[in-house]
């Protein structure tokens, strides 16, 4: 039996491969970082060439750590940034265009004619999702409307759309030799164009946006072989496991039941909860979405509700203030204070995402007096994330009616202790990290490992996973009463920025 498998992460600032072993331990890592091309305020593009190219490396490197031949690899799973959309020609497998970043913002504009026209509600009952610059459906539209070529060669079949996870699975495939064109389940349910309840491309979605057919890849499972890597870096090596980031990250924390839920945080934070069989809709502005689905077994739906900055807030202090060298600079700084100093971030770079949904909002930073120095700024920082992380609970145990017991949190973040505590300690709930914490990898492991028969069923994957680390509330109730009443008052000071 080949000793391991391998998952392809590729994530908003890079773009890892991890080998695992049986225990879902991890046994080498490659990673690279990409460029974040920042055109005008609002714009974030990626160059996928230089992704695919990335690819190709991290996947070299991480087989030379362990000297791992191509038949000790069982199969390989796709893990991925979600929403960023790429359109490429098949005939030279060269893009027309940056893939337009998540993050992006360029369809403002159209996200207000829409809502002008049937508010922004008004696919959410097909789709599970509001009208936002978010999700892929708008940014493909924009690229077909505004880059030239594109929708006439989409309209003849040489030009397709993806997100990531189709773009290196069509190269890793055989690209312009014949590359397979495949999604899975949870990256399509975040295009805006799938039925949620068909797990098909949505004909009246497709006229609402006005996007060919043709262009778009075939929704498959999460969890089956879609193909075999061609490639020389993984030579017959199945590709079998596509999920979209968050989605991986909620397998690899083995939530399976109804209920389980695992906060990432990234760039962004990311709640998920798995709510089984069952298609919840949210009345609190969350996402309905796809939990996962393991080849011909049932699709597990969830709820998600997507913070747009938090680890990217800490990055753009560093990147764009200079106030830190290194990320984990923050957590030493913020220690240098008791509390925020009555300051509040509201870093609505990209709108406000869930549960407010605000497209018109930009960053704000609230309550600042002579008093407050750049230990209460790192602090506020911080602490946006465990608020914005709160919004998202408070609402998710509203639509959900189940009070969470304790959080699975995973991603870069989890490392700041200051963070984490407060994260307790404003939520009032236990919150817990696991062994493994690279939980979006492992979690397209999985997939690809149920797949080949590496891993026989969701039990043995349970076995695996263990606590980390175990943080408790301690804080007064009105102490935690008056802090978040402060960030509430900040939020609405974001609104109304963009007419
Ligand atoms: O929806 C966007 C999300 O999938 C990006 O995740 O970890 O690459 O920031 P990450």
């Amino acid at each position: 039996m080949s000793k391991y498998i391998a998952a392809i992460d590729q994530g908003t600032t890079s773009t890892r491969c991890i080998l695992f072993n049986q225990q879902g331990n991890i046994v080498s890592v490659g990673q690279k970082e990409h460029e974040q091309i920042y055109p005008k305020p609002g714009w974030v593009e990626h160059n996928p060439t230089e992704i695919w190219k990335n690819t190709l490396e991290v996947i070299a490197l991480a087989r030379i750590h362990v000297s791992a031949h191509a038949s000790d690899i069982a199969a390989v799973g796709i893990t991925n940034q979600r929403e960023t959309t790429v359109v490429w020609n098949k005939r030279t497998g060269k893009p027309y265009y940056n893939a337009l970043v998540w993050q992006d913002t360029r369809t403002t504009d159209l996200v207000a004619k829409y809502e002008k026209e049937g508010g922004l509600n008004q696919f959410r009952d097909i789709t599970g999702l509001p009208v936002s610059t978010y999700f892929s459906g708008l940014k493909l539209k924009w690229l077909l409307d505004n880059v030239e070529g594109i929708r006439e060669d989409a309209e003849k079949g040489e030009a397709i759309f993806g997100n990531m996870d189709t773009f290196l699975i069509w190269h890793l495939t055989g690209g312009t030799q014949g590359g397979i064109h495949v999604t899975d389940v949870t990256n399509a349910s975040r295009t805006q164009l799938m039925n949620l309840r068909t797990l098909q491309w949505d004909k009246s979605m497709l006229a609402a946006y006005n996007i060919p057919e043709i262009m778009l890849p075939a929704i498959k499972s999460s969890s089956e072989i879609y193909g075999y890597s061609d490639h020389e870096v993984l030579p017959g090596v199945p590709v079998a496991g596509d999920l979209g980031d968050q989605h991986a990250a909620l397998v690899g924390q083995t939530c399976f039941e109804p209920g389980m839920a695992k906060n990432t945080y990234g760039t962004g934070c990311f709640l998920v909860m798995n709510t089984g069989t069952e298609l919840k809709t949210s009345e609190n502005g969350l996402l309905t979405t796809i939990s996962y689905k393991f080849g011909d077994q049932p699709v597990q739906y969830a709820l998600e509700g997507s913070v747009a900055v938090t680890g990217a807030l800490v990055q753009w202090l560093r990147d764009n203030l200079g106030l830190i060298q290194n990320s984990s600079d923050i957590e030493p700084l913020a220690q240098t204070v008791e509390d925020n100093g009555g300051a509040y971030f509201v870093p609505a770079f990209s709108g406000l995402y869930a549960p407010y949904w605000r497209n018109d909002a930009r960053g704000v930073v609230a309550g600042l007096t002579r008093y407050v120095n750049k230990g209460h700024i790192a602090r506020a920082v911080l602490e946006a994330t465990a608020y914005q992380t709160a919004d998202v609970v408070k609402a998710m145990e509203q639509d959900s009616g189940i009070k969470l017991a304790s959080l699975r949190v995973d991603g870069g973040m989890v490392h700041n202790q200051l963070l984490m505590q407060f994260q307790s300690d404003i939520l009032n709930t236990q919150v817990v990290s696991p062994a493994v914490a690279e939980t979006t990898a492992l979690g397209a492991a999985y997939a690809a490992g149920l797949a080949v028969g590496y891993w026989k069923s969701t039990d043995d994957l349970k076995k695996n996973w263990a606590i980390a680390h175990t943080w408790n509330p301690d804080m007064p109730e009105e102490k935690r009463d008056a802090y978040y009443k402060g960030w509430k008052k900040a939020v609405t000071k974001s609104y109304e920025w963009i007419d």
